[in-house]
Formats: structure tokens, C-alpha cells, sequence
């Protein structure tokens, strides 16, 4: 293989957390997969190799030479594209726009900006909008835009930070599809990823970070599942999860939502919603995106008022929203963010005064027994990874023993082991006694935790199953789309 873009015994260092130590990378033709866990160093060094940073030590090679990347543009300039972990496109603004804004100097002649991404739209085969502000378009339509920007901005290499755990099957379906079809005519393809059916689906190569260093590297063919899953993160935890008390088909349901009506922001709303959850029961909502799971989620959470119906609870109420930057406070320090539902606590605050020290130990405390990685309450909450702040919001939301906890998407974009640490940290809330509505796009996640599942579709619940029902029928529902009726 000829390598067309490298990491040449590159280390970063952020303050005491070593992100990159002494990496050699090589990507080639073709798709290359990027693997490793939470927080092993995937987006710096995506970021190293498109100019957003820079090592500490060590050089990024192109075509075998050395390069120096300052800045975002000079990796433009060397065909280096972007697709960043939380998009990059200005919301308020078109497609159009958005190019228009990385290229200023066209900016004066917005018929070229058009003609540039529509080349672009028409030479990918991109079924993108051009013309309507990017907030108002679906995550999978936003990713496309991405992509046809990079591609407009003449990029030969494209690199994906986790593009896929925003999107549901179909549009990770279709994303691959177009991938392979870069890689076809050329285009160096680097995507970062969790799942390891993805790398089967769509890479030819593939490299694990771990902690910093490089565990393995090699052809996707040569490598079976476990082993790629053992570089990850070493052996795999084993899964214990609580045992739980039955629920009482007498008992009082702690949520009840009674023909609720609901609706937020800009997203597609729920109608005539009927559900109860008992204690110590877990009820999964899947359904794709835009089929109200957010609304749905914020109706049940008390964030948004029911426009018709009510909604009555029986006591506190945990809320892990599906976006976590949401639930934190994102440029303090993340002990704010730890304490946040408590800070009027007398341990807290007295006679408005807030105790520093106080909310130092109780930070440290919900860290260390999180697993929140670097467990350091002084670190800005929006330098945390996705799984950490997921790890951390749950955390403080689950540990006072809530009488209900709604938690939305609690696994999306998680690696093997932190998904498994959510997924046990809301067995074991339900079996503290609490009333669990989980919402998922993740079916088979709906299937294994839950105890029903309610399937939501244009905002109505239309079918309802036992976990054990549920497993059959999730067949006929994925095969069998869209109209079909969905209580088949
Ligand atoms: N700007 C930063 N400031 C402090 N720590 C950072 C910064 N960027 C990344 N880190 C830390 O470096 C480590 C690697 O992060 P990252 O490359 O984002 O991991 P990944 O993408 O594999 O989840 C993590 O521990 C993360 O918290
Ligand atoms: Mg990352």
C-alpha cells in the first residue's frame, strides 16, 4: 500500500492527559476504519490530520512526505476534507452559504459558490438542498452537505469523525453506499467508528487506538470480531446485571401520560399519547428519527407542557436527554455540571454562599464512581467525550434514586464499554425501584432491557409488545417498511 496520508510517531498531550502517544498511522486507498473506545485519541488525531491541531512531537506525512498543517485551510488546500464529529455547518445558513462562507473571496460572485457545490452534488451523486437553512435539514441531509462541501472544496481524502451515530439503519445504509463509491473513484476514506458491523460493511483496513497508542492495525479480512473487540478494550467486562424484583401487576403506575399532546422546537410532535410505567418497570419507545421521540421524552420529563391531556408522576424525576451538552453547562468547569440539580442543597449553597469545597469532594466523588474519564472537576464539561458526558449526566441524574428516570438515546455514539456501563446503570435503577422510560432508536437495545416496548411512528404510539414478542416482531417491522401497519 502506498500511503497517502500518515502520522509519523505523532504524541498530544492535554494538560495530564496523554491523547496520542508515539502514533504511526497509515491510510491508502480504499475505506480505512478507525476504532478504539471513548477518549482513545480518534479525534485528536483526526483533528492533527486536518489542521484543527497540532503534535506535541512527530510529523503528518502526505504521499510519503512531511507536511505542515497550521491551520484548517492549508489542509483544504492539500485535499484534506472534514466531517466532524458535531457538524461544522452554521445553522442559520444554507448549504450555499456555508461554502460561501469557507471560500470568502468567491463570496462576491455567489453564481460561482453555486455552481461549485452543485459540480460537486452532481459529480458525488449527493441528493443535497441547497437552499434551506441547515438547522431545518435532517442529521443524514446535513452529513450529505458535509460531504459535498469537502468534496466542492476538492478534497481527495475525506475524514469522518463518528458520522454514523447520529443516523438511524437506512441512513447508515446509504452513507456506506456512498463511501464505497468515493473510495471507487479514489478518494481516500477515513471513518471513525464504534461497531464493528460497520467496519465488516464498508472498510478494507482498519486501525484500533487504545489509550493513546496503536493496538492493531491490519486488512479487515485478516482480523474476526473478538479480536478487533480485544484491541479495543482489552477483555470485555462481563455483564451482571442486577437481579430484579417482579413488578406488581397491582402496582400504582408512577408516570402516566393521558392523552398527552405534545410538541418542541421545530421537531415532529406526538399526539394522543397513553402510556403508564410502574415501579421497577422498564417501557422502551423506538421508532426512527423524526417520529417524535423527542418530544415524546420532553412531554414525559416535564421540559415541555402537554398541549392537551396531562401527565402525573409520583415523585422525582431523572432526565437524560438524547443531546447531553443539553444537561451540562458546557464551558465551566464540569464539577457545575456534577452538582447542578443539587446546588441548592444546604451541602451546597448556604445563606447564598456557594461551598467551593463541598462541591469539589462531591465532584470527585460522582467521577470517581462514574468512571468519568480524566476525572478532573476543574476540566471544562465541554472537553469531555461523548461517552463521558454521557457517563457523567446519568450519573448525577440516576444516583438520588428517582421514582421516574427518562432516558433518551442513553447509548448513541458509545463504545462497547461504555454502552454496557448505561445499560447496567439503568437495570439497576429500575431494580432501586424506579419507573424507566427508555427511549431508543436501538432495537435490539428496546428488546434486551425492556420490559415493553411501545412502537412510536408519526408521533402515535401504533403497537405495543412484551420484550419476548417484541424480538419477532422487530423482524417484520425492519423488513417491512414504511405505511405497513405497525402493530403487525
Ligand atoms: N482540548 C482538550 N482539552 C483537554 N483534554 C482533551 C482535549 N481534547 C481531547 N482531550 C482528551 O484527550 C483524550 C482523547 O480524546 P479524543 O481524541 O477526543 O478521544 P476519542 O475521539 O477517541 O473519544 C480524552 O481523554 C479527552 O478528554
Ligand atoms: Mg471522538
Amino acid at each position: 500500500m502506498n500511503p497517502v496520508l500518515s502520522l509519523r510517531g505523532v504524541s498530544r498531550r492535554f494538560g495530564t492527559v496523554q491523547a496520542l502517544l508515539g502514533v504511526d498511522l497509515d491510510f491508502g486507498s480504499g475505506v480505512h476504519a478507525v476504532l478504539g473506545e471513548n477518549g482513545a485519541g480518534k479525534s485528536t488525531a483526526i483533528k492533527i490530520l486536518a489542521g484543527l491541531d497540532q503534535p506535541d512531537t512527530g510529523t503528518v506525512e502526505l504521499d510519503g512526505n512531511p507536511v505542515r498543517l497550521r491551520t484548517r485551510d492549508s489542509a483544504i488546500e492539500q485535499g484534506i476534507g472534514l466531517i466532524p464529529q458535531n457538524g461544522s455547518l452554521v445553522g442559520e445558513l444554507t448549504l450555499l452559504e456555508n461554502l460561501a462562507l469557507t471560500q470568502p473571496r468567491q463570496l462576491i460572485r455567489r453564481r460561482h459558490v453555486r455552481e461549485v457545490l452543485d459540480a460537486a452534488a452532481i459529480s458525488a451523486a449527493l441528493p443535497i438542498d441547497m437552499t434551506t437553512p441547515v438547522k431545518r435539514l435532517g442529521r443524514a441531509q446535513q452529513q450529505l452537505g458535509e460531504l459535498a462541501l469537502a468534496v466542492a472544496q476538492g478534497a481527495r481524502i475525506l475524514l469522518l469523525d463518528e458520522p454514523t451515530s447520529v443516523l438511524d439503519a437506512d441512513e447508515i445504509h446509504g452513507l456506506h453506499v456512498k463511501l464505497r463509491e468515493f473510495a471507487h473513484d479514489g478518494i481516500t476514506v477515513v471513518l471513525i467508528t464504534h461497531h464493528l458491523h460497520e467496519v465488516r460493511a464498508v472498510a478494507d483496513a482498519a486501525t484500533v487506538l487504545s489509550h493513546g497508542t496503536v493496538s492493531w492495525s491490519g486488512q479487515v479480512a485478516d482480523v474476526d470480531d473478538l479480536s478487533l473487540a480485544r484491541a479495543m478494550v482489552g477483555e470485555l467486562p462481563s455483564s451482571t446485571p442486577p437481579p430484579r424484583p417482579p413488578i406488581g401487576d397491582d402496582a400504582e403506575p408512577a408516570l402516566v401520560l393521558d392523552g398527552v399532546w405534545a410538541a418542541t422546537d421545530d421537531l415532529a410532535p406526538v399526539r394522543d399519547i397513553n402510556l403508564s410505567v410502574r415501579p421497577r418497570e422498564i417501557v422502551a419507545v423506538t421508532g426512527t428519527a423524526g417520529s417524535g421521540q423527542r418530544a415524546l421524552a420532553e412531554a414525559a420529563a416535564a421540559v415541555v407542557q402537554p398541549e392537551r391531556g396531562t401527565r402525573r408522576v409520583t415523585g422525582a424525576v431523572a432526565y437524560i436527554p438524547e443531546r447531553r451538552a443539553d444537561a451540562l453547562l458546557p464551558s465551566l468547569p464540569l464539577k457545575w455540571s456534577a452538582v447542578l440539580p443539587r446546588l441548592r442543597d444546604r451541602r451546597f449553597t448556604r445563606f447564598g454562599m456557594v461551598r467551593q469545597n463541598a462541591v469539589d469532594e462531591f465532584a470527585r466523588d460522582l467521577l470517581a464512581r462514574f468512571d468519568v474519564r480524566p476525572p478532573d472537576p476543574d476540566l471544562s464539561a465541554d472537553a469531555l467525550s461523548g461517552g463521558n458526558a454521557q457517563k457523567l449526566v446519568m450519573g448525577r441524574e440516576l444516583d438520588v434514586a428517582p421514582a421516574v428516570a427518562v432516558v433518551h438515546a442513553p447509548t448513541q455514539g458509545l463504545d462497547l464499554r461504555a454502552a454496557q456501563q448505561s445499560r447496567e446503570l439503568i437495570l439497576a435503577t429500575a431494580a432501586a425501584g424506579a419507573a424507566v422510560l427508555l427511549l431508543s432508536a436501538d432495537h435490539e437495545e428496546a428488546r434486551t432491557l425492556a420490559d415493553r416496548v411501545l412502537v412510536l411512528r408519526d408521533g402515535r404510539i401504533v403497537g405495543e409488545h412484551t420484550a419476548v414478542e417484541y424480538d419477532d416482531a422487530v423482524h417484520r417491522l425492519v423488513d417491512v417498511r414504511p405505511n405497513e401497519d405497525g402493530t403487525a
